[in-house]
């Protein structure tokens, strides 16, 4: 079985018989995957599937979408060369139980040289050693490695703080707000409502408020959204005022998004796409991430709640309350199908 979503509705979701797989041909390798991780990240990838070619990664019957989301697989048969059966790999896979792929090995691992991902960013093409194929890291490393490479470039611009930070439920934000933290940097998160209590309670952040509640954010030089909510990044624009010196717009998972509305009042905002600032700091990266991550991992455990799925009926409204922000943010949900 697979999910698939409907590309022009994302909450119209259904799991589905899996398309048939060949066996593999010369130059191809069949993976099962074991499981993959869920969390609003992938809610963007679908909303963003379009203008951002996530629906490129595996192909499905017109209309419909696969949602990739980082995951384990596992070499099931293999025709492509350095590519060896039982060989356990980390990268994008479709939210199902098998895909194949036309591996190139790379200097650890390979990429999938498909026709239909050559457009795509080298990052999210490349399939690496799986290692102890920790649940944890699995969720974190593309969350919290967005965190660092954040962190990264708010340093290289030694951008002074404060940083409000928007969606700060969100793993990526509060994952950011850590790091900022450590450099002594002030931070500002904004939630929902009915989230503004769990946020403050994480300790991560210097002060937290609701997005009803604008009033109480103090002046702050950087704007990073992770909610992608235009009205919400103008009123913040607009309240936050002269003191606002950059704007970075990092995710879009909330629904009522006008992307391109005019620009709003200040300065004009920038869009961050983690894979070009991967590459950009190519292996300076690896060191920065582990250390960032030594450090991180024990508040991960104590702050995410690893929810495993391994009955695929389930799926589906998992997949429909992610895309209506209804999901429990502690939980990161592990879907083995
Ligand atoms: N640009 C990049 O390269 C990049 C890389 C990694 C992550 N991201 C983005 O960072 C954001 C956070 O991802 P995550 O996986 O860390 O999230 P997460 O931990 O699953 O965050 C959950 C929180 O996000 C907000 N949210 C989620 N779905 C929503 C929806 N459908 N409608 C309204 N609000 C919703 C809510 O926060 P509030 O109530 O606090 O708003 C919710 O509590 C995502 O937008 C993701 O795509 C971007």
């Amino acid at each position: 079985v697979q999910l698939r979503v409907r590309r022009d509705e994302n909450a119209v979701c259904e799991l589905a018989a899996s398309e048939p797989v060949p066996a593999p041909a010369a130059g191809e390798a069949l993976l099962r995957i074991d499981r993959f991780g869920l969390t609003a990240n992938n809610v963007t990838y679908a909303r963003l599937g379009e203008e951002f070619d996530y629906w490129r990664l595996f192909p499905a019957t017109a209309g419909w979408g696969l949602v990739p989301a980082w995951g384990y697989a596992t070499v099931m048969a293999s025709r492509a060369d350095g590519v060896t059966e039982g060989d356990q790999i980390f990268g994008l896979v479709p939210m199902g139980q098998r895909f194949q792929v036309t591996p190139v090995a790379g200097r650890v691992g390979f990429a999938d040289a498909a026709a239909h991902r050559i457009a795509l960013s080298p990052v999210y093409n490349q399939y690496l050693p799986a290692g102890d194929a920790d649940d944890l890291a699995l969720v974190l490393r593309p969350l919290f490695g967005t965190s660092v490479l954040l962190d990264l470039l708010l340093s290289d611009a030694q951008d002074p703080g404060p940083v409000t930070l928007t969606s700060a439920s969100s793993k990526t934000a509060y994952g950011l707000a850590h790091l900022l933290h450590k450099r002594g940097v002030a931070t500002f998160g904004l939630t929902s409502p009915q989230r503004v209590q769990w946020v403050r309670e994480l300790g991560l952040y210097d002060a937290v408020h609701s997005y009803n509640d604008l009033d109480a954010l103090a002046p702050a030089t950087v704007l990073v959204d992770f909610a992608g909510d235009r009205g919400l990044v103008d009123r913040v624009h607009a309240h936050l005022g002269r003191s606002l010196r950059r704007s970075i717009l990092v995710g879009f998972t909330h629904q009522a998004t006008t992307r391109h509305a005019p620009p709003p009042p200040g300065p004009r905002p920038e869009f961050f796409f983690a894979p070009t600032e991967m590459t950009r700091r190519g292996h300076a990266l690896g060191p920065a991430y582990a250390a960032a991550w030594t450090e991180f991992a024990p508040i991960a455990t104590q702050t995410i709640q690893l929810t495993p799925v391994q009955n695929g009926e389930r799926l589906p409204a998992i997949w429909r309350d992610l895309v209506a922000g209804r999901a429990d943010p502690a939980t990161a949900f592990v879907v083995s199908l």
